[in-house]
């Protein structure tokens, strides 16, 4: 199976897991955390159900490639494990870290952008890779923090980590948005400057605005100023599989499927 590039997807989360299975709505394809299918036998068994009929991606969220301590190589095993069986058309992953030893910190934390990690971060993307046997898709966090240790900006480090590793890349579109207002740049120069040949899906989210920040809540329907900005995004990147994220506060399946609708509208209009 694979995805249309023209067709928008939903990320399915557990509590809509039945009811996809049940009545199988029109959807272009489904992104799915595979963590959350780790030690569920019931629900992988469901989500295996509906990769006979949708197109999977898997979305992690466990890989902690920005991790000092090195890549949990038992995480990874299983979450190959489970792409066997689900054949999944996208794997992906945060250009963030989430682990410490063996402490999962349940965020995804910020990186410096300079030599030092890049050689870290290019090293644990080419052993995920390799364990997982296909290229993985990075995506671009949001930011709340700048590190007086950078020594490069996030899209040439995006660059630089795809020239060593051969990668591809996820823009989450709204992730631009948020950063771009709580780090003060410009959101367009941004994805000029990202690495187009290089993007193989894109995300959009809502966010939550709090004290003069916007916050990545993904519990919001998705805001004018991201539709505008992928609006901008495809113009430039060209069309892309993309993908509508809702993780709190999550409405009806139907308000999400009409989410996926809006974007199918926003790309071809
Ligand atoms: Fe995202």
């Amino acid at each position: 199976m694979t995805v249309n590039r023209n067709t928008p997807g939903i990320g399915l989360r557990l509590a809509h897991l039945a009811e996809m299975v049940a009545t199988r709505p029109s959807i272009g394809w489904l992104e799915v955390h595979p963590e959350n299918f780790l030690t569920n036998p019931h629900a992988a068994e469901l989500l295996s159900e509906l990769s006979a009929y949708y197109p999977i991606s898997l979305h992690t969220v466990g890989i902690s490639i920005g991790s000092a301590s090195g890549i949990n190589r038992l995480h990874l095993k299983r979450i190959r494990t489970l792409a066997e069986r689900i054949h999944p058309v996208l794997m992906s992953g945060h250009l963030a870290w989430s682990t410490h030893g063996n402490e999962y910190l349940n965020d995804l934390l910020p990186l410096p952008y300079n030599r030092e990690s890049l050689e870290l971060v290019a090293g644990h993307v080419l052993e995920v890779q390799d364990a997982l046997g296909r290229p993985y898709l990075i995506e671009n966090p949001a930011s709340y923090v700048g590190f007086h240790s950078s020594t490069m900006t996030e899209t040439v480090f995006l660059w630089e980590i795809v020239e060593r590793t051969g990668c591809r890349l996820l823009c989450d579109v709204s992730n631009v948005v948020v950063s771009a207002h709580n780090m003060g740049f410009d959101p367009c120069r941004y994805v000029d400057d990202f690495p187009a040949d290089a993007v193989s899906e894109i995300h959009l989210g809502g966010y939550t605005p709090e004290e003069g920040l916007l916050i990545d809540t993904h519990a919001a329907p998705i805001a004018d100023r991201s539709w505008d900005l992928y609006a901008y995004a495809v113009r430039r990147f060209g069309s892309r599989p993309t993908l509508i994220e809702w993780d709190n506060q999550i409405p009806p399946l139907k308000a999400l499927l009409e989410e996926a609708e809006h974007a199918h509208y926003a790309h071809t209009c």
